[in-house]
């Protein structure tokens, strides 16, 4: 027992020596990424591209982003590939840790750099006349998106808003930036609107007030009116409604329901919370470990999940009906909440096989070899995992159910 502790310390020890070789190696790989990014006059052939399907919004395509730290390179995403349809809401779900934000976040060029890097892949963002792979966009040619084609809300408004300044003026700046021609009185009455349309009923005297004057539901608003204040094409929502309370959460999706209908744009909805995927998305992926292990229509992912971690996340999810979602349990008091056991391995340090195998109950001798390729169950659903491979010399021979 002393020798195994001994030996799994060991395991999780760096030495010093070690610890110099990673920077060392990390400076030089990371000085490679940040000459490329600064390079001046970057013609736009480098970035202007198609897209698979013109009726998408965004086609993310192999995406890796890693980030080179001190203990080693955190695969935080690794191979992602998902369509946004113009138009529609995906919801991205998957527990905490596995890169749905730096997914997001990657799409906005908000990666922490310089640790934080795309290092393969692409992300093809459809603007109608032109289309824009943002991985190996320039920052100057980024910023005419960001905010006014693409934008964001964060879980927790007061990162979007800067605490020392009047709420009219963080808006007026927004459009004021992306629409340089418009004069101050045509900004303000502009910002007066987007106030009214997110539902705040004292828009005037909202304008000239401070955040931390707000309550949180109204921050969130605010946040909503300064996302939508150019009319994105798309909107990005970080786990938009974990800091409200239910009634607040439900008006506000709602309100970005509407406003997303409004002015016709698609959404990115991520969120830990099932339900709110189940009443907003139109289609979800969910990912594990950094890679999409599931995607497929609302219907598909809720009503016939297919791989054993979205069956384990539909499971651990609270529900009033207990006869199917508990463990058998005689005793309704004893009834315990589905929970997946094990946890996500280490991002440093990924097997080469099914990233979910030390957790699934429903492995079987084939999970043993390479990671599982994507298999397809209808036209929009596919899963990663050989439950599905009717293959028999690759993996399982299960069809889908
Ligand atoms: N700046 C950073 N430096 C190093 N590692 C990072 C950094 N940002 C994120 N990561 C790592 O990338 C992985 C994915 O993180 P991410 O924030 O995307 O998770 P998430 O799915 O959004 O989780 P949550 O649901 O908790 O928000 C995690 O392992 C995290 O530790
Ligand atoms: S491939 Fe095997 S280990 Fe991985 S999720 Fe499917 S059944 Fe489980
Ligand atoms: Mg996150």
């Amino acid at each position: 027992m002393a020798e195994e502790q001994k030996s799994n310390s060991k395991k999780n020890y760096l030495s010093s020596g070690e610890l110099r070789k990673i920077s060392a190696h990390n400076r030089k790989i990371i000085r490679k990424y940040e000459k490329e990014r600064e390079r001046k006059n970057v013609k736009p052939d480098e970035y202007i591209t198609k897209m698979r399907d013109p009726m998408n919004a965004v086609e993310f395509d192999d995406l890796h982003v890693y980030f080179f730290t001190d203990i080693g390179t955190v695969k935080a995403v690794d191979g992602v590939t998902l369509e946004i349809p113009a138009g529609k809401t995906v919801g991205i779900v998957g527990e905490s840790g596995c890169g749905k934000s730096v997914t997001s976040l990657s799409l906005m060029q908000l990666l922490q750099r310089p640790q934080g890097q795309i290092v393969k892949g692409s992300i093809c963002f459809n603007l109608g006349d032109k289309v824009y792979d943002i991985a190996k966009m320039p920052e100057n040619a980024m910023r005419q998106l960001r905010g006014n084609k693409i934008s964001m809300i964060f879980q927790e408004p007061m990162t979007s808003l800067n605490p020392v300044f009047r709420i009219g003026m963080q808006i007026d700046e927004v459009i004021e930036l992306h629409n340089p021609e418009m004069t101050s009185d045509a900004i303000k009455s502009r910002t007066i609107e987007m106030l009214k349309t997110v539902g705040i009923a004292d828009s005037e005297g909202v304008y000239k007030r401070y955040p931390h004057e707000l309550s949180g539901g109204m921050r969130q608003r605010i946040c909503i009116a300064m996302a939508l204040a150019c009319s994105p094409r798309l909107i990005i929502a970080d786990e938009p409604t974990t800091a409200l309370d239910v009634t607040i959460q439900a008006q506000i999706l709602e309100l970005l329901r509407e406003l997303k209908n409004k002015i016709n744009s698609s959404v990115i909805l991520i969120t830990h919370d099932l339900g709110v995927v189940a009443e907003m998305a139109d289609y979800v992926a969910v990912m594990y470990a950094g890679r999409i292990i599931e995607k497929g229509t609302a219907a598909e992912i809720f009503s016939n999940p297919a791989h054993p971690y979205t069956i384990g996340l539909m499971k651990s999810k609270p529900v009033l009906n207990l006869n199917s979602d508990y463990e058998n349990n005689t005793d309704r008091s004893k009834k315990r909440l589905y929970s997946i056991p094990g946890s996500v391995p280490n991002p440093v340090n990924m097997p080469n096989y099914c990233y979910f195998r030390d957790r699934c109950e429903r492995r079987f001798d084939k999970c043993a070899a390479e990671y599982p390729t994507e298999f397809q169950l209808s036209p929009t659903h596919y899963v990663n995992c050989y439950l599905y491979c009717k293959n028999k010399d690759i993996g399982g021979i299960k069809n889908h159910e």
